[in-house]
């Protein structure tokens, strides 16, 4: 099943974009799942139908497309509530559907959704190696080492070598080939911002994007007005800037429609218009991944980081881990064993790849 996550500023438009996809690559005869995790009901507002967030079967909304919202305010703690609806969803309907695509809350929520199964089960491990009763001492030092918001101890108490494993499909799953994140953005300088800095931590977390929609964009007639004429060329800037930026990743262009794009027949011709003549299940652009590389008497981990910067970027090799920070992102990725033996003897940043050298100290 090949896996999209849509995400993007607040507002942007992921609901529509992504409920747009699925209707359009449910009518090219693909099976396809459009799940969200949004709190307010709008993906089935979006699409005209009304779910049930208590049910954890999908909805059929029409030939080839099923709808299902997850309602992560039902649990004590809404992010963990939503990865593991998340988690059962996704396992429960792996084998039926050609398509998933998943309608993301917006940009650290996304971040939190995609992360929680590596942060979680780093920590899951550790809970496990030291026992379920310390796990109130044990959560404040996983605070500090992971990146993201962990569940309270009260959520830990029930957690087991099971959730643990399903925890770390999960993460398997994420970086799979076929899983992939599209980012949506507006025109607009601050959601272009955010959106660049989405795509660096994204990276850090190797998952792979594969594509940025640009939306509402004026459609020639609109531009041609006298009104909106300097709209319309600020807009071909950003586009073209946009471009330039996250290449190689394509940019999808999305028009503003005449009105709110409601109901799958409405959704599904807007889906073909942003498309065009692409396959909305392909993955549109391979992305560079992790590597482990060998080379003279040392060896090198490159990992990706499409618009890291030099003065926000920190790097650190504590016991088998490797810690990287971005921004306000941190990540201790994992070394393989060869690896972990050896010490940080440079780091260097290069068009968008960190490089980092490890060997032994002279
Ligand atoms: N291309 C478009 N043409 C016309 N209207 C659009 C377009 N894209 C989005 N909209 C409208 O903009 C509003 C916000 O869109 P949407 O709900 O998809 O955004 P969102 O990013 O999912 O928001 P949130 O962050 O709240 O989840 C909706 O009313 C939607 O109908
Ligand atoms: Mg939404």
């Amino acid at each position: 099943m090949r896996l999209v996550f849509y995400t993007g500023k607040g507002g942007v438009g992921k609901t529509t974009t992504a409920a747009a996809t699925a209707a359009y690559a449910a009518a090219c005869g693909r099976r396809t799942l459009v799940l969200s995790a949004d709190p307010a009901h709008s993906l089935g507002d979006v699409l005209g139908v009304r779910l049930d967030q208590k049910t954890t079967t999908p909805l059929r909304v029409a030939p080839g497309l099923d709808a299902l919202e997850v309602d992560s305010r039902a649990t004590l703690d809404p992010h963990w509530g939503a990865i593991r609806d998340y988690l059962v969803s996704l396992f429960r309907h792996q084998g039926i559907y050609d398509l998933c695509i998943v309608d993301c809350a917006p940009t650290g929520s996304t971040l939190r959704l995609v992360t929680l199964p590596e942060v979680a089960s780093r920590a899951v491990k550790l809970l496990l190696r030291v026992q379920r009763a310390v796990a109130t001492l044990v959560s404040p030092v996983a605070r500090v080492v992971v990146p993201v918001p962990l569940p309270g101890p009260e959520v830990f108490r029930d957690i087991d070598r099971m959730l643990y494993e399903r925890l770390a499909k999960l993460r398997e799953r994420l970086l799979e080939a076929d899983t992939s994140v599209r980012i949506v953005v507006t025109p607009e300088r601050m959601v272009i911002d955010e959106a660049l800095r989405a795509h660096t931590d994204l990276a850090l977390f190797e998952l792979a994007c594969d594509a940025v929609v640009m939306n509402r964009l004026y459609p020639a007639e609109a531009a041609a007005e006298a009104f909106f004429e300097s709209w319309g060329r600020l807009q071909e800037e950003r586009l073209a800037e946009v471009e330039e930026s996250f290449a190689p990743l394509p940019v999808l262009r999305a028009p503003l429609a005449r009105e709110e794009v409601v109901g799958v027949a409405a959704l599904a011709a807007h889906g073909a218009a942003i498309f065009a003549d692409a396959d909305p299940a392909a993955v549109l652009c391979v992305a560079p991944r992790l590597r482990f590389a060998r080379g003279k008497g040392e060896y090198r981990v490159e990992l990706p980081l499409p618009h890291a910067r030099k003065d926000a970027l920190d790097v650190a090799k504590l016991d088998d881990a490797l810690l990287v920070r971005t921004g306000n992102r941190r990540r201790a990725i994992p070394l393989p064993r060869k690896l972990a033996a050896l010490a940080l003897v440079g780091a260097k940043l290069d068009a968008g790849v960190l490089t980092v050298r490890l060997g032994t100290p002279r």
